[in-house]
């Protein structure tokens, strides 16, 4: 193979090793490493069709949009039967270990500002557990259920891939065996000028960023995961992302929805608070599912009604999936007609000027960085399903520091959750109109993780314990 510094040069591309000479050993090594792992067409394409065309790929999305129909939950007016029969399936999966949760965690988490993997951030009321350890307790608690212990797949970045392996170690894998969480790292892209030139971050590093939560595709298939899982037996992979404490990780009544129609990627849909909501929504487009991302839909669509006085468009999509394991392989197998596309983010990245050597902060977007959607994997996928979820039982994300969907939200979420649960149980818990309890406790995933089975468990409790600020039922 040539020298990338070649390759380079014939791509117009020759200042990523203009500083090349004047670096040390480490420093040349390090550059050429990172420059052998970039896909120089990829992106010569993705400057061509994106970048110089500024289009984001998201020309004419917006045209000829239906919602798309979704599975209302028994309480909304869904089939309680229906309900059942796919409660039943996802057990039976379960115990035949065909399934495997999946969390992608490979994200900068910018907004939240925490200066460690976003799953090591404490997020429980009482205990201070963190996301990795709420998510670790569900899905052992689920093997206990089912009597089959549930893999756990860990998509992480560069950016923390070692210090997330790390916590696990320094936790003994919160009580999960050590062989059943696997850990794997996303791909990277080099973020690009406006003139699709590779931006260098320092003189002997290229300016790379994870390739979205999309690129978890390809990541599973490149890290050899797939395989993994192919030669466990398991089929159905059930995707959340690391910041929604909230997330059912293995869900009976999902994983049965999505067996039962031989769908090949399922979905939860939460009907938006409003039309403002910033969520991606739910839409047919063409007799294809798709998720219209809230920034590309058309407020007039976004705030449409129906005879009911519903919002037309309110499937919101909270990043739930269940992924059927072919899907994954035909995706992420490189073969660029049916991968996932990319999509644009112009932003401020740090640079070093070619021109001057000296490294520029800049005021305004001066980069532009290509992601991949993972949801942008439903029309590729053969009889999709779509199923109602409730706010409460699965979603309270916490993305920023402070405001809406942040840490204080999150740990009020799960305090109501637990109130409602106390109370399904005919335990008094004096709490607001909101539902939010007048005293912080706290159940640990461990004793229950829905509502049925904390009143089962509550119930069998010879000695119940009394519910006070700092009570953890575990
Ligand atoms: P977000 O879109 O919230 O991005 O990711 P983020 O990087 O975590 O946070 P901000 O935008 O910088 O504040 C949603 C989920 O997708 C994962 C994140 O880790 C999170 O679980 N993700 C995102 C990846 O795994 N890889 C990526 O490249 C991007």
């Amino acid at each position: 193979m040539s020298h990338p510094n070649e390759v380079f040069i014939a791509n117009g591309q020759s200042h990523v090793f203009q500083f090349h000479d004047e670096l040390n050993a480490e420093g040349q090594a390090q550059l050429k490493d990172q420059a052998s792992a970039i896909d120089l067409a990829e992106i010569d394409r993705l400057v061509e069709t994106l970048v110089r065309s500024n289009n984001g790929g998201n020309d004419a999305i917006a045209e000829d949009l239906e919602p798309a129909p979704f599975i209302p939950l028994p309480k909304n007016g869904g089939d309680s039967g229906q309900w059942q029969r796919a409660r039943k399936a996802g057990e039976q999966a379960l115990r035949d270990g065909r399934v495997a949760a999946f969390v992608v965690a490979g994200g900068q988490g910018t907004r939240l500002g925490f200066d460690a993997p976003k799953g090591t951030f404490p997020v429980t009321p009482v205990e201070k557990k963190s996301l990795f350890q709420v998510f670790a307790e569900k899905i052992l608690a689920a093997g206990i259920e089912f009597g089959k212990p549930v893999p756990w797949f860990i998509m992480t970045s560069i950016i923390n891939h070692d210090n997330t392996i790390a916590y696990f170690e320094k936790h003994n894998f919160f009580g999960l065996a050590a062989d059943q969480v696997q850990f794997f790292s996303q791909g990277l892209m080099s973020a690009v000028d406006a003139n699709g030139k590779i931006l260098l971050a320092d003189k002997d590093s290229i300016a790379l960023s994870p390739d979205g939560h999309g690129g978890s595709l390809r990541a599973l298939v490149r890290s050899g995961a797939i395989d993994k899982m192919k030669a466990a037996g398991i089929d159905t992979i059930s995707y959340f992302q690391v910041d929604n404490p909230l997330v059912r990780c293995i869900d009976p009544e999902f994983i049965g929805f999505h067996l039962l129609a031989n769908s090949e990627l399922s979905s939860k849909a939460l009907p938006k608070r409003d039309a403002g909501e910033k969520v991606g929504v739910f839409c047919e487009k063409n007799g294809e599912s798709v998720v219209i991302e809230y920034s590309d839909m058309p407020e007039r669509l976004a705030s449409e009604r129906d005879a009911n006085g519903e919002l037309r468009f309110r499937g919101g999509s909270i990043a739930i999936h269940i992924f059927n394991r072919d899907l994954v392989e035909r995706l992420g197998s490189g073969n660029a007609e049916i991968a996932l596309p990319f999509h644009l983010a112009h932003k401020k990245v740090a640079h070093i000027d070619p021109a001057t050597g000296e490294k520029t902060e800049p005021a305004e977007p001066n980069a532009y960085k290509f992601e991949m959607f993972v949801f942008d994997a439903l029309p590729f996928a053969e009889n999709p399903v779509i199923i109602e979820t409730a706010r409460e039982d699965d979603f309270s994300p916490v993305k920023n520091a402070e405001g809406s969907d942040s840490p204080q939200t999150s740990a009020d979420d799960q305090l109501r959750q637990f109130a409602r649960w106390a109370k399904a149980a005919g335990i008094e818990i004096e709490a607001d109109d909101s539902g939010l309890p007048a005293v912080k406790f706290e159940v640990s995933p461990l004793f229950a993780d829905t509502q049925d089975r904390f009143v089962k468990k509550w119930n069998a409790l010879s000695e119940k314990p009394a519910i006070a600020d700092g009570t953890v039922i575990s």
